[in-house]
């Protein structure tokens, strides 16, 4: 056959798995910066992706501010230090845990060790979006499940769901977007049920905020009864280290050791790992931030229903804002053009919703008085 010569135009990349063309790539947004500058505006507000308003503790920026003096040194990839302070924080042995570039990394670690082409993952839907990027990227399917009529995980319907060729099952605890959670009794049903082949993933990245609910399940006791399941909890949300990318995982020792050895060699970076020890150990600012986030949600809530919406009730730091009606993507866009950056809901299937973090009382204000000034020019329109 005569040789052709081949130019990159004519070159077509083809994924080993189909499904991949599937994904439609997260959307993140543009830098705060570049949208003040575009709009013209000199305030911006961002509660759009669930980060703490305080920022990081000051232990933890003073631990990463000393670490910038060895930034020639790759970083420890054995975990050493963080590893120890999450076993003696949580008292779970240190071979039971995985630590990742943000708990998302783990989740993308249980997709490819587990996963295998036409293979299954049932999670909740709306969810966090990553459940499904992780499934696709590694040639499996996803099996959304709806939310039951109050926005909570629908077990008993995931349960169904579940077939021969399902290897993960993941429930965010509490869910995002919704702030919903399933409750100790119904989750441990849920696990009792499930087959052997079937590995269960708590998603606890708002762990923190949740903790004081009523009947609100604590995953890594449920592990520590030696279940076969993996728990996994951030740095990103509480402890205010989301520009660092660490979160870890709890899971039988067999499966970290599996982990082990798909992991890149230094895959949380060395001021990651020494913000999230000295965060780990700064509980007054915790306790600052779980303060802000009741007495901010309490207002929040109160003041968007008295403009005539509803709230989807949060055990996170984050709320599911019900619409009543008028269209999520337009509110978002609106709220944009103001200064506020929220979470559009439309990709989710909720198209009559935004979602708001809890942001700083002032940040909050800003929110209600653009949504207040909005919904007044609405309904000026409809008459
Ligand atoms: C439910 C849930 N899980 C996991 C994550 C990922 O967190 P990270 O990768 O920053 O640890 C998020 C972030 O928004 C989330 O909402």
């Amino acid at each position: 056959m005569p040789k052709r010569k081949q130019s990159s135009r004519e070159h077509i990349f083809k994924p080993v798995h189909k499904s991949v063309e599937e994904i439609m790539p997260y959307q993140t947004g543009k830098p705060v910066e570049e949208l003040a500058r575009e709009k013209g505006l000199d305030r911006i507000v961002k509660l759009a992706s669930n980060e703490n308003p305080l920022g990081a503790s000051p232990a933890a920026r003073k631990a990463a501010a000393r670490m910038v003096d060895d930034l020639g040194r790759y970083p420890d990839g054995s975990g050493f230090y963080l590893k120890e302070a999450i076993s003696e924080s949580l008292k779970v042995a240190e071979e039971m845990i995985v630590l990742g570039n943000g708990s998302n990394e783990i989740l993308e670690l249980l997709a490819q060790l587990l996963l295998a082409e036409n293979d299954e993952t049932v999670y909740a839907w709306p969810a966090f979006i990553v459940y499904r990027l992780a499934t696709l990227a590694n040639g499996a399917r996803g099996i959304e499940v709806p939310l039951d009529v109050d926005l909570k995980h629908d077990l008993p319907a995931m349960a169904d769901a579940i077939t021969g060729r399902t290897k993960l099952v993941v429930i965010s605890n509490p869910n995002n977007p919704t702030g919903t959670f399933v409750k100790t009794g119904e989750l441990v049903n849920f696990l009792d049920g499930l087959h052997p082949s079937v590995l269960p993933v708590l998603d606890e990245a708002y762990y923190e905020y949740a903790r004081d609910n009523a009947d609100f399940p604590d995953g890594v006791a449920l592990l520590k009864e030696g279940r076969n399941m993996v728990v996994m909890r951030t740095f990103s949300k509480a402890y205010g280290l989301a520009g660092l990318r660490v979160g870890y995982a709890l899971m039988p020792r067999q499966l970290v050791q599996l982990i082990d050895r798909i992991r890149q060699p230094f895959n949380v970076n060395s001021v990651a790992q020494a913000a999230a020890v000295a965060a780990l150990s700064d509980g007054d600012f915790l306790e600052r931030t779980l303060d802000l986030n009741r007495t901010e949600m309490k207002r929040l809530e109160a003041r968007i229903r008295s403009l005539g919406f509803n709230t989807v009730p949060s055990a996170a730091n984050f709320l599911l804002i019900d619409l009543a009606g008028l269209p999520g993507g337009e509110i978002f866009e609106e709220l944009q053009d103001r200064g506020v950056i929220v979470r559009a809901m439309d990709a989710y299937g909720l198209s009559g919703y935004i979602r708001v973090t809890v942001g700083l009382p002032e940040e909050n204000e800003f929110f209600l008085e653009a949504l207040a000034e909005i919904k007044k020019e609405k309904r000026g329109n409809r008459k």
